[in-house]
């Protein structure tokens, strides 16, 4: 059973209890976020502790801990852990109170720290890619905050797996935003484009990644809109996240992306992604 931490306390998972006056439980009222850590040592810390601060000042929750607390939390919960390979899971929700839409006056957070697994992604899904359908985004106008309350992304998700398929790609007014759970791009005309952030994107720590990473070995790259035609016609998608890394999607909503294979620049995205993490984690660096 791994340890987990709630409201100050590290004990064994099966411990851990919440209120069920917990507003996380009655209204889905609150943020988290989800590091990835790769032998021992958190991917990107920094900037998903700076997206975190985002997703509360979002809701109007202040954050309960710094980040210097939050890293000692992390690094022990990492420490305890029975794999090298993690996701971190936090959990900040407004805590428990009269059963009021409206804010409780003196309610202490409940903060939640859980280990997770971290499979990475299967050596077919690299090579051959993944598939994904399409659906309208019933999201909300703040998708830029990662909060708890994750029906729709739950429904959409849901929506995939029962095609078959691994993601649900969304569209709003005719533009491709994201996945359910993962950030999205294609590559039309030998150029990868990317969604620009706005409040109906979540601001992904692999995206900059990526985008980083296209900067840095001199792959063109624009973040403009993209069209549901475009995104049609693309000659590679791809999806990306903290538990996915980068996966090629070859074939859309039945049909094959492309040649049906992940691309060339997919490839050469991969490759770089996975010599950057090795250079991440030989260094020690938490970037
Ligand atoms: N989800 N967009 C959405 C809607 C997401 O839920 C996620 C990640 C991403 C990618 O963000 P990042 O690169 O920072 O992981 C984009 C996490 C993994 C989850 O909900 O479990």
């Amino acid at each position: 059973m791994p340890t987990v931490f709630l409201n100050g306390e590290f004990l064994p998972l099966e411990q851990a209890r919440v209120s069920v006056m917990d507003r996380g439980f009655l209204f889905g009222d609150g943020v988290y976020e989800v590091i990835p850590v790769y032998d021992r040592q958190p991917f990107r810390q920094a900037e998903h502790l700076s997206r975190l601060q985002h997703s509360l000042d979002g809701i109007r929750l202040s954050n309960p801990h710094s980040d210097a607390e939050w890293a000692t939390l992390i690094s022990r919960i990492v420490a305890q852990a029975e794999w090298p390979d993690l996701g971190v899971y936090l959990q900040i929700t407004r805590g428990t109170g009269p059963r009021d839409h409206a804010f409780p006056q003196t309610a202490q957070p409940t903060v939640f720290i859980l280990p997770m697994p971290l499979t990475p992604p299967t050596a077919a899904a690299i090579e051959q890619g993944v598939s994904a359908i399409t659906a309208p985004d019933i999201r909300w106008q703040r998708c830029d905050l990662k909060v708890t309350a994750l029906l729709p992304n739950v429904l959409l998700r849901q929506q995939s797996i029962d095609a078959g398929c691994a993601e649900t790609l969304l569209l709003r007014d005719g533009l491709l935003l994201e996945g359910s759970a993962s950030s999205a791009f294609i590559v039309l005309d030998g150029v990868l484009l990317a969604p620009p952030k706005s409040h109906l994107i979540l601001p992904g720590i692999t995206y900059d990644v990526v985008l980083e990473l296209a900067a840095m070995t001199g792959m063109a790259y624009r973040i403009r809109a993209i069209t549901e035609a475009e995104l049609r016609a693309a000659e590679e998608i791809w999806i990306a996240s903290s538990t996915k890394e980068v996966l090629a999607v070859t074939r859309l909503d039945g049909q094959p992306v492309g040649g049906g294979q992940p691309g060339p620049l997919f490839r050469r995205m991969h490759a770089d992604y996975q010599v950057f993490k090795q250079r991440v984690m030989r260094r020690g660096e938490a970037r």
